[in-house]
């Protein structure tokens, strides 16, 4: 019974909802396991692009489910609108979209507090994407959450924001902000109420029951392993679990289930929002991939940071991950460039560093070395199998493979997805 997990292996934004979208083909659920609509997930079909924050990508496939998993934080109206947008253009949502009763609830006032925080932590802030996603998580673990099975009831639902009420009063004086009234916050999550409510399920019911029944599931990761709250660049971090490990906590599965990991990487390196990166580019040549690449949030359309392939944060991901089959997108970005570097590996203290070493706040304290490649000064967007591509790309996609001991499956030469090369097909068929 096949459960493929896809994972990022990078910050995020590495080209999973392509990914995604290609592998949803041969799928009969797609199952979101942690995150929330920080995600922005882009799959372009028919020329046409749609960008998925909260719902899985596999929506786009006519015949799939898709379930928004337990590990999931769920911002009501932000469901809402994307429910009702991806309805406007035509795709049937509402008999396929499932939410698991047990995903937390991203009340207005996590969206507020994300915002005071990073304003308080001036030159330190992480760069969120002001969705309230950390400040939800926290209460999660806090023990003074609100799920959405809680939306079931409304006087229980009440209860509880007027339970949490006086922490966040205080909370907030602290901040110098205006205090809010109980009755407004639970209007403004209750309005969604009648939308949501058929969605929820016992997740874990569902899930296991159609695995056992035969059912190809695919586990959309959001962010990436670099962004793991255990495993990424602390505290520059997302607030949950994107590495593998979160799929079972946030899908309710066993280990077991999980039959393949693909994991997804760009040819370079992107970040959004603040924390090391120590291949990162300035002028000229960082620009420049972000123009190539469009780089540029598909949540917050803010700019990406750009660099050079670092295996040093790959072989981390790597190490986590348990990947098993990668794919290695946005080749043809570097189509226009005479020369490519890749960091093999970093100095530090005067000493060799191989794997990504936790707590590097400091980058100047890391010195990239790099191998330099040349480019190949060509378009790849055509290439429809690896020997088509030119001599030099094959070098550079060979000593990717060599630097960090795994085997690129699935390489992309463009956003549609005909512009792909399939180097083991079967692999990948769910
Ligand atoms: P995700 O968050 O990992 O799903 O990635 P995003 O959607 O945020 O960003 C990836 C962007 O790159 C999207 O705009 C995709 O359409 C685009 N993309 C994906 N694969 C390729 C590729 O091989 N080449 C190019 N040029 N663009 C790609
Ligand atoms: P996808 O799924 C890239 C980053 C934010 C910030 C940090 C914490 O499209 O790859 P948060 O709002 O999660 O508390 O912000 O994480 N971040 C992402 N960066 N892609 C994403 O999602 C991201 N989701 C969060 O920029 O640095
Ligand atoms: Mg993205």
């Amino acid at each position: 019974m096949p459960l493929v997990v896809i994972v990022g292996c990078q910050w995020g934004d590495e080209g999973k909802g392509k990914v995604i979208d290609f592998l949803a083909h041969d799928a009969d659920l797609v199952a979101r396991y942690q995150g929330g609509n920080n995600a922005g997930h882009t799959v372009i079909v028919d020329g046409r692009r749609c960008v998925l924050h909260l719902i899985p990508s596999g929506i786009l496939h006519p015949n799939l489910k898709c379930l928004i998993g337990g590990g999931v934080v769920v911002d009501p109206q932000a469901l809402v609108e994307e429910v009702q947008a991806l309805e406007a253009s035509g795709v049937e949502v509402r008999p396929r979209l499932f939410v698991s009763e047990t995903a937390h609830l991203i009340m207005p006032y996590h969206r507020k507090l994300d915002h005071m925080m990073e304003a308080r932590r001036g030159a330190n802030k992480i760069g969120t994407t002001g969705r309230g996603i950390g400040c939800a998580y926290a209460d999660k673990v806090a023990r003074q959450g609100i799920r959405a099975l809680d939306l079931r009831d409304k006087d229980r639902f009440v209860n509880k924001v007027k339970t949490f009420s006086p922490y966040y009063q205080h909370l907030f004086q602290s901040y110098g902000e205006d205090p809010w009234r109980v009755d407004e916050v639970v209007d403004e999550v209750w309005r969604y109420r009648d939308d949501i409510a058929p969605l929820i399920v016992d997740g874990p019911t569902m899930i296991n029951g159609m695995l056992r029944g035969g059912a190809k599931v695919l586990a959309e990761g959001a962010q990436g392993i670099l962004l793991d709250l255990d495993f990424g660049t602390y505290p520059f971090v997302t607030s949950s679990n994107p590495s593998p490990g979160g799929v079972c906590t946030g899908l309710g599965i066993s280990p077991r289930e999980v039959t393949r990991v693909v994991g997804v990487v760009k040819a370079y390196s992107t970040r959004v929002g603040a924390g090391p990166f120590v291949t990162e580019l300035d002028e000229p040549i960082g620009p420049k991939l972000r123009e190539w690449g469009a780089e540029f949030g598909a949540t917050t359309g803010r700019p990406r940071r750009c660099g050079w392939f670092d295996c040093v944060a790959l072989r981390r991901s790597l190490q986590i991950g348990g990947i098993t089959h990668l794919a290695l997108m946005k080749l043809d970005v570097l189509d226009r460039l005479d020369e490519i570097k890749v960091c093999t590996h970093y100095i530090i203290g005067g000493k060799r560093v191989d794997m990504l070493p936790f707590g590097l706040e400091n980058i100047d304290e890391a010195e990239p070395i790099y191998e330099t490649f040349p480019g190949w000064e060509s378009t790849l967007g055509a290439a429809r199998s690896f020997e088509e591509l030119p001599e030099a790309a094959r070098r550079y996609v060979l000593a990717l493979e060599e630097f960090v001991g795994a085997r690129m499956d699935f390489i992309s030469v463009g956003p549609d997805r005909k512009e792909t090369i399939f180097r083991s097909k079967e692999l990948f068929v769910v």
